[in-house]
């Protein structure tokens, strides 16, 4: 029986074109397909090796690359509660922040962390300011009052916070001290509110357990003279 005939090889098979023809005038005269590939091939390896033995090069153990890649900290002072202090913060941190992590003041409270739910409210020269989105730098040499700032000098409750008690105004409480800061805002420049002006002022503060009308009967209750 006749042997079928004998498959080229692909040496045998390259045809001459303008890479293989040597009568080309094409730059790349003389190169077979085969002997391109194996040129780019190596010469791709070639590149990975530098690339990898820059990185090497570069020791983050011995300081070659930096250490963080933001602003450093900066000294921060400011009058918060009435008593000058003076602390750091770097330009990424809010006020919440500064008065949680590095002041260890945690009467203020962050809930959504995006000025949605009025937990965080604080007072900024007696305005209030969602302090979850407070820049800290922002508040040097102002005047910044917290909860903490409420209680009276003899320690106890100031009129506002036990109306809260009294009419059952909190149940986790977790809001309590953005309504109160809300509501004390509102008394320094209205200190005789209607209900209109209360639910107004406090309309950015968001109770998650449904304590709205009790919130607003108690802030209603110090203007009408009742206390403890
Ligand atoms: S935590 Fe700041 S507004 Fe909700
Ligand atoms: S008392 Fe719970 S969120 Fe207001």
């Amino acid at each position: 029986m006749k042997k079928p005939p004998k498959k080229p090889t692909e040496a045998e098979t390259e045809q001459p074109n303008s890479i293989s023809d040597p009568k080309s005038t094409s730059p790349y005269r003389g190169w077979t397909r085969r002997g391109f590939l194996q040129t780019t091939a190596g010469l791709s390896a070639l590149a990975v090796t530098a690339r990898t033995s820059v990185h090497a090069d570069q020791d983050v153990s011995k300081g070659s690359l930096p250490t963080r890649s933001g602003p450093a900290e900066t000294p921060l002072a400011f009058e918060l509660n009435g008593v000058a202090v003076s602390t750091q913060a770097e330009p990424r941190e809010t006020l919440a922040d500064v008065l949680l992590y590095r002041l260890n003041l945690t009467g203020t409270k962050i809930g959504c962390d995006r000025g949605a739910c009025g937990a965080c409210t604080v007072l900024v020269d007696g305005a209030t300011r969602v302090s979850c989105l407070t820049p800290a730098l922002d508040i040097a040499n102002r005047r910044v009052t917290t909860v903490e700032g409420l209680t009276l000098k003899d320690g106890s409750l100031s009129p506002l916070q036990q109306a809260f008690v009294n009419h059952d105004a909190l149940q986790c409480g977790y809001c309590t001290p953005g309504f109160l800061m809300s509501a004390t805002a509102l008394y320094t420049k209205t200190p005789a509110p209607t209900k209109e002006q209360v639910v107004e002022a406090v309309s950015g503060n968001l109770c998650r357990c449904a304590a709205h009308s009790h919130i607003i009967d108690a802030i209603l209750s110090v203007k009408n003279g009742e206390r403890p």
